[in-house]
């Protein structure tokens, strides 16, 4: 029996201590936003937060979660600041990678409010889209980065506070 944190609720899993945490997540408790792609860590589809940081959640044994903090895509805030920049350039095309792309660039977004066109793209260079969305995440990210003349709330995973980003 493992316990931790999902989206903020304590939550235990019968689950086997090998197990995947995404199957875990899906299968177990129904959150179907986080997606398989490769199994190997090697697409980012199944990205979600441990501690604030991204994950692969394909190749992480749901018991090496015990206690922590796991955030998915359903954890994210209402109407998240990438989530609405995501719509307004029309990202996504078959949709699949990206919820992983989503929880990849918040965590950016979490620990760096204002990324070089150079650090995003490295940052999210893990995060493959076959529909090759790219530059249209690049541009909803920087939307999002360079908001400076509106207050623009970004779930800090790091702390679990909301972080003011566009005022000092
Ligand atoms: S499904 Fe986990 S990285 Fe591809
Ligand atoms: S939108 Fe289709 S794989 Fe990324």
């Amino acid at each position: 029996m493992i316990e931790f944190l999902l989206n903020g609720k304590k939550i235990t899993s019968d689950a086997e201590a090998d197990t995947p945490l995404l199957w875990v997540i899906r299968d177990e408790f129904g959150l179907k936003g986080t997606k398989f792609g490769c199994g190997i860590a090697m697409c980012g589809a199944c990205t979600v937060h441990l501690n604030g940081s991204p994950v692969r959640s394909c190749s992480l044994p749901v018991s090496v979660v015990a206690n922590a903090d796991i955030r998915t895509i359903e954890g994210l805030e209402d109407q998240h600041p990438l989530q609405k920049a995501w719509i307004e350039h029309q990202v996504p095309q078959c949709g699949y990678c990206q919820s992983g792309q989503i929880m990849q660039a918040s965590a950016l977004l979490a620990t760096n409010a204002n990324p070089s066109e150079d650090e995003i793209v490295a940052y999210m260079s893990g995060n493959l889209c076959r529909c090759m969305t790219y530059s249209r995440i690049k541009a909803a990210i920087q939307d999002v980065a360079t908001q400076s003349d509106s207050v623009v709330q970004i779930y800090n995973p790091k702390t679990e506070a909301k972080r003011t980003q566009g005022v000092s």
